[in-house]
């Protein structure tokens, strides 16, 4: 029996909005989001965005002073260890070498690199157009996974994420060396793809619950683990990387080593979820030019 009293006080206890607030709040994402930023890439690069571009967007004017500087060396983005400005011979150029040695078995008839999208330019600018959507596979792939889909035409398994694979991508990117990345992403399922790649990248996962944005965007040239953290930006310019620790690794193994590193259950190297970074990523390095092969601690 409901009272006098008792039923003022159900008015005036605001109980239904408390239901509603309920039903909006399952209509929000599961995940927790890093603060998102716009991007709108262009095609002739996103150096727009980059908080760091002012230090690295002039190759001859690079200070080598801040790449031998802890606090500093993170805004070149890892572009000191780009060729010309790393002289040295590392094991990237090994795996490169490696490389072209088995790209020239696999492409005996030619048909390995008619597959991977060589026109009569031949391997030149190959990369710098990775990823891209391929129509027979009705989806956006990049360099790597395509490498595993042709080789495995030509009856070759070899294994997006393997150094095999790795030293075959980085092999073809050399001859993309000093070609500006350009990947459109303006409409069709590059664009979907961007979207979805940017939105992951500011998704929160894993124990420690951080976005790759949270390291990425909103803590670069901090500390972490005798690390500090760059930019985004030309990050896929100079990928495969030769690591000493190691030796070659694709911009998906560096994904799983981050998110490995965060407590986060990473993926395999060519998944949906990987490519769809890889594309915001590569677009964030439009305009940058190939450089490989480089090197990292
Ligand atoms: C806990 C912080 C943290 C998180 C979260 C994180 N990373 Fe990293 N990441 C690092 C550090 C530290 C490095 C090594 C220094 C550097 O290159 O920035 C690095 C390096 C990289 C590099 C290599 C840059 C280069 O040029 O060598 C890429 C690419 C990258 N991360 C992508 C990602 C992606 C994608 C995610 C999300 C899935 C992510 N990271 C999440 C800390 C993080």
């Amino acid at each position: 029996m409901l009272n006098r009293t008792m039923l003022l006080t159900l008015l005036a206890c605001p109980v239904w909005l408390l239901f509603a607030g309920q039903a909006a709040l399952a209509n929000e994402p599961y995940r927790e989001l890093d603060r998102p930023r716009a991007y709108t890439p262009d095609v002739k690069g996103d150096a727009r965005f980059s908080d760091t571009y002012r230090y690295w967007k002039d190759r001859s004017r690079l200070d080598p002073a801040m790449a031998g500087n802890p606090d500093e060396y993170w805004k070149l983005n890892w572009k000191f260890m780009d060729p010309p400005f790393n002289q040295a011979i590392h094991g990237g150029h090994f795996a490169m070498d490696h490389g072209e040695t088995r790209f020239m078995s696999l492409n005996r008839t030619h048909s390995f690199a008619r597959c991977l999208g060589a026109g009569k330019q031949g391997l030149k600018g190959l990369r710098a157009g990775y990823p891209r959507y391929v129509a027979r596979l009705g989806r956006v792939a990049g360099l790597e996974e395509m490498i595993e889909h042709c080789a495995a035409k030509e009856g070759v398994v070899m294994q997006n994420g393997s150094y095999d694979n790795s030293a075959v991508a980085l092999y073809i990117a050399s001859h993309s060396n000093g070609m500006p990345i350009r990947i459109q992403v303006s409409k069709g399922p590059m664009r979907q793809a961007f979207e979805r790649g940017r939105l992951l990248y500011h998704t929160r996962s894993g124990r420690q619950n951080f976005a790759c944005a949270s390291c990425h965007v909103h803590n670069t040239g901090k500390h972490l683990r005798g690390n500090n953290i760059t930019t985004p930006f030309g990050d896929a310019s100079h990928y495969p990387v030769y690591r000493t620790r190691y030796e070659l690794q694709s911009l998906h193994l560096r994904m799983i080593e981050c998110q490995l590193d965060t407590g986060a259950q990473p993926l395999l190297p060519g998944s949906r979820a990987y490519t769809d970074l890889e594309v915001f990523l590569t677009a964030l390095s439009n305009g940058y030019p190939v450089a490989v092969p480089t090197e990292r601690d």
